[in-house]
């Protein structure tokens, strides 16, 4: 699926993808052309009056009007009305976005440094690609393994905070089957930039195909190389390379049976138990020199899972 390059939006903003898109859109184009009406009528009356009205002589009284009632009385009530009616539009908008529809496909998500973790109802786990169904209402509820960090999606015109130890929502109604660009929005340590994620909206019975297939990846495949892709798809790469480079963790290449010094003075040789205890518990045997900055995988990975990927770490030799 590409997208299409016209496909920008207006000059201020992204092109609106979601049902609640084009009440956020109104309501700052009703405050961006009130400020700029006020703008030019106030600093045009600024303008004219202080050329107008210039003293021309030492002590020279430029106008008698000190006070006027009337006037005072106008622009006071005419901005109120208008105040008035940006607040009940606004509160409108609001409450639609704020309130998720009963009937909403819920999937769990969950912030930590540095992607994001989708679980959809039927268990299904997936990292940094949100696979979605169109003209279908979806409810995400987020959290934080480790800082707050911050689901922003431009086109839908939603942000939430993923805060540690709280839940909180967000929802949205997608308009078109098209890949859709996530941003973390809440600074959270050296990867922030790259905490990106993709919303993919496939029409509803593609969506289901998807769902039912993807809850059984594994098929047909080695341990070796289901393992290599659960190591794309958990996002292990953005920390460890397979080459040799130090990225934030140390690289996994001809890691398997490697004697390693750990902070606080004791080694370990790297084995299939180490790795489990890394994948479940990163925090226990840290790497001398390197930042305990990985995130638990307790509860986001399936036994055959971290099978797949202790085999796959053996092969990259
Ligand atoms: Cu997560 Cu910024």
């Amino acid at each position: 699926m590409s997208i299409d390059p016209i496909d920008i939006g207006s000059f201020w903003l992204p092109k609106a993808s979601s049902t609640t898109a084009h009440q956020v859109d109104w309501a700052f184009d009703v405050v961006l052309w009130m400020a700029v009406v006020f703008f030019v009528g106030i600093v045009g009356a600024i303008a004219l009056f202080a050329s107008q009205y210039r003293r021309r002589r030492k002590g020279e009284k430029t106008s008698t009007v000190d006070h006027n009632t009337t006037l005072e009385i106008v622009w006071t009530v005419i901005p109120l009305l208008l105040l008035g009616v940006l607040f009940l539009s606004g509160l409108r908008g609001y409450a639609n976005v704020l309130v998720a529809p009963a009937e909403s496909l819920e999937i769990k998500v969950t912030g930590a440094k540095w992607f994001w973790t989708f679980t959809y109802p039927n268990g299904y786990v997936v990292q940094n690609e949100l696979v979605v169904p169109k003209d279908r209402p979806v409810k995400l509820l987020l959290s934080s393994q480790d800082v707050v960090h911050s689901f922003f999606v431009p086109e839908f015109r939603i942000k939430q905070d993923a805060v540690p130890g709280q839940y909180t929502t967000m929802w949205f109604n997608a308009t078109e089957a098209k890949e859709i660009v996530v941003e973390c929005a809440e600074y959270c340590g050296t990867s922030h930039s790259d905490m990106l994620a993709k919303i993919i909206v496939k029409p509803e019975a593609e969506f289901k195909d998807w769902l039912d297939s993807a809850a059984n990846e594994s098929a047909g495949k080695s341990p070796v190389e289901y393992g290599q892709i659960l190591f794309t798809k958990k996002n292990c790469f953005t920390c460890h390379s397979t080459t040799g480079v130090r990225i934030v963790g140390p690289s996994v290449k001809g890691m398997f049976g490697r004697k390693e010094d750990l902070e606080g003075g004791a080694a370990v040789t790297v084995d299939e138990n180490y790795i489990r205890e890394s994948l479940l518990e990163p925090n226990a045997k840290v790497v001398k020199g390197y930042p305990a900055a990985m995130p638990t995988y307790k509860g986001t990975l399936k036994d055959k899972e971290i099978d797949a990927l202790i085999a796959y770490l053996k092969s990259v030799k």
